[in-house]
This record gives C-alpha cells, sequence and structure tokens, in this order.
C-alpha cells in the first residue's frame, strides 16, 4: 500500500523543498567563501536535508554525522548539542534547519538559516519518520491523525 495513503496533506512539495535547499546553499556558500567549512548534522531526520544541501554548496566541506536521536528524544536540546559542538573550538558554529516549528520552541533559540516556517502539526516525509515509516517520501506531508492514534 502506498504510503501516500496516510498523508492528509501535501505541505512541502519536492520542487519548493530543492528550490529552498538551492536557496540556503547559495546563502551559505556567499557566508563562508574562504572558510573551512564543515557540515554536522543530527541522524537521523536531517540525513536527507543534509545530502540535498551540500550539493547546492559551492564550496570544499566536510561533513560529520551526529547519533544523538535517542539522547535528543529524552529532552536533550540543539542548544545542549551546540555546546557539545563548541568543545571542538570551532571558528564559528551556525545552526540551519530546513523546517522550523516554533510553537514547540522547547528552549529560546533562532536558527541562523532556516528553510520553512511549518504549523503546530506532526509532519513526516523527506528524511522524517512517524514510528520509522514515511522517510522516504519525497514531500513534507501532514500525517493523518488516525495513523499515529489507532
Ligand atoms: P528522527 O526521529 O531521528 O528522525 O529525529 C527527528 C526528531 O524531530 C525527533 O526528535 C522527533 O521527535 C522530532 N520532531 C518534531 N516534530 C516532528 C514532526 O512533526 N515530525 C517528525 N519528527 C518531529
Ligand atoms: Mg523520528
Amino acid at each position: 500500500m502506498s504510503q501516500s495513503n496516510d498523508i492528509l496533506q501535501v505541505l512541502l512539495t519536492e520542487e519548493q523543498l530543492k528550490a529552498k535547499c538551492a536557496e540556503m546553499g547559495a546563502q551559505i556558500t556567499k557566508d563562508y567563501q574562504g572558510k573551512n567549512l564543515l557540515l554536522v548534522t543530527v541522524l537521523k531526520g536531517a540525513v536527507v536535508y543534509l545530502a540535498d544541501l551540500m550539493r547546492c554548496i559551492d564550496l570544499p566541506c566536510a561533513i560529520d554525522i551526529l547519533i544523538v536521536e535517542d539522547i535528543l528524544d529524552s529532552g536533550m536540546t540543539l542548544s545542549y548539542l551546540k555546546g557539545l559542538l563548541q568543545g571542538r573550538n570551532p571558528a564559528s558554529i551556525r545552526i540551519a534547519t530546513l523546517l522550523d516549528k516554533p510553537s514547540r520552541r522547547k528552549v529560546d533559540l533562532q536558527a541562523d538559516y532556516v528553510g520553512y516556517e511549518v504549523p503546530d502539526e506532526f509532519v513526516v516525509g523527506y528524511g522524517l519518520d512517524y514510528d520509522e515509516k514515511y522517510r522516504n517520501l519525497p514531500y513534507v506531508g501532514i500525517l493523518k491523525p488516525e495513523v499515529y492514534t489507532k
């Protein structure tokens, strides 16, 4: 059965996501000219975004992947993560997020690069899951509530 049947509404199409990555990549390319760029992502939700974003950055860059999903789920925050990265003594740290859900903010934190603001709905696709499913949908969609209430 198609996973699309569980989607209430497509929030961001494949084309919109692609265009946003191009826009964010161009900005990062501009901002990081002549600098040593290391892209750090957090498993698992952001891997699709990383894969697309890095190909829109026209600079040499290294990547790193942090496996912290379980700790994050148990309350670790992005600001804590920022502290962890600070330990590596980078020249600077900036946060890029494709999706921003300000309604659910746990700590006061503003990302430096924001793709789209999303409403307070549970969304899946483009890397985001519910019960490990839907990550491979090429778009971001709102999951039908009956999927997680049944
Ligand atoms: P993942 O589960 O490894 O993909 O990490 C995604 C993180 O985003 C988890 O901590 C989720 O709880 C969190 N999250 C917040 N809002 C959403 C949403 O709308 N859909 C999917 N994950 C979400
Ligand atoms: Mg998840």
